[in-house]
């Protein structure tokens, strides 16, 4: 069968090839998808090991997406705009090809469960999870975006490299938007990996707003929780894994699988 992977590290507990996995299910397609560890000075060497054994295209997890990018001959707009790729091929020529899918897989599901047109947005953090949402989210027909970083000196060059595109972007200090009544909040920090709890100031969200996690399980609780008690309706990460990957698998196989029914099963499988 057809050689896949997801290359990270830890990547022991990455559901891609069960979720792969069940796409290719839909259509009867036999599919070799592994979960590859790289050393963290290794990822180019293994890259090209896997390619040696017949790899024709992979994921990238953390912390290899920018330099998967660095790797690529060409890239699209969005791994450009993201600076990192989390989607590799090779083309007939046997070029190196680099995708961002994680900002579309993102917007895929958002639109599952609300419009965005004219939203005011606030988006928590400035590292390599919102830099790969950004200009989607943009491009989505929402009224604004805020960025609010810990570290305030990050938010500017994000900015600046995404100035270009439709959409009025604005720095907000860390801490404050108190009674600013966002309709939806993407937290973007990895403070719930760490098991930091973010303390939200009050009335940041409006009631009836929706709090996005872009990880899942325990780790968006902190958040989320916060975010429910100002009367707003949440959403993991989970329903973007699994749409990020729909849309990896559609650029590799030209195919297009059906989320919903693999997210359920997802769900399940992690209660
Ligand atoms: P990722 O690729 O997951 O985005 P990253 O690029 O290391 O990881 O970025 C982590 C983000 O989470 C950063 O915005 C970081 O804030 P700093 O730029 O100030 O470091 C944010 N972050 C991590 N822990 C945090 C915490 N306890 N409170 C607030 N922000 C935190």
């Amino acid at each position: 069968p057809p050689f896949y992977a997801v290359i990270g590290q830890p990547i022991a507990h990455s559901r891609s090839p069960q979720i792969h996995q069940a796409f290719a299910a839909q259509f009867g397609m036999r599919l070799r998808y592994e979960a590859c560890a790289a050393p963290l000075d290794g990822f180019a060497a293994t890259l090209q090991t896997l390619r040696a054994q017949g790899l024709r295209g992979c994921n990238v997890t953390l912390p290899f997406k920018g330099e998967a990018l660095g790797l690529a001959e060409q890239m699209s707009d969005a791994a450009r705009l993201a600076g990192a790729a989390n989607t590799l091929g090779w083309d007939e020529q046997g070029r190196l090809w680099a995708d961002n899918t994680d900002g579309a897989g993102l917007l895929r599901d958002l639109r599952r469960h609300l419009d965005l047109q004219g939203r005011r947005v606030l988006m928590l953090g400035a590292g390599g999870a919102v830099a790969g949402c950004l200009a989607p989210l943009m491009q989505a027909g929402v009224a604004s975006i805020h960025l609010s970083n810990r570290s305030a000196e990050k938010v500017a060059p994000l900015i600046q490299r995404h100035a270009a595109l439709p959409c009025p972007l604005h720095s907000l200090a860390w801490g404050s938007g108190e009674g600013a009544g966002f309709d939806l909040v993407i937290n973007g920090t990895s403070a719930g990996l760490s098991g930091a709890g973010l303390t939200l100031p009050t009335g940041l969200l409006a009631p009836g707003a929706w709090a996005v996690d872009l990880v899942y399980g325990p780790a968006a609780q902190p958040f989320l929780q916060a975010a429910q008690a100002q009367g707003a309706r949440t959403l993991d990460g989970l329903g973007m894994l699994v749409e990020q990957a729909a849309l990896a698998f559609e650029r590799w196989h030209g195919l297009q699988p059906q989320t919903p029914p693999v997210l359920d099963a997802l769900r399940r499988s992690l209660e």
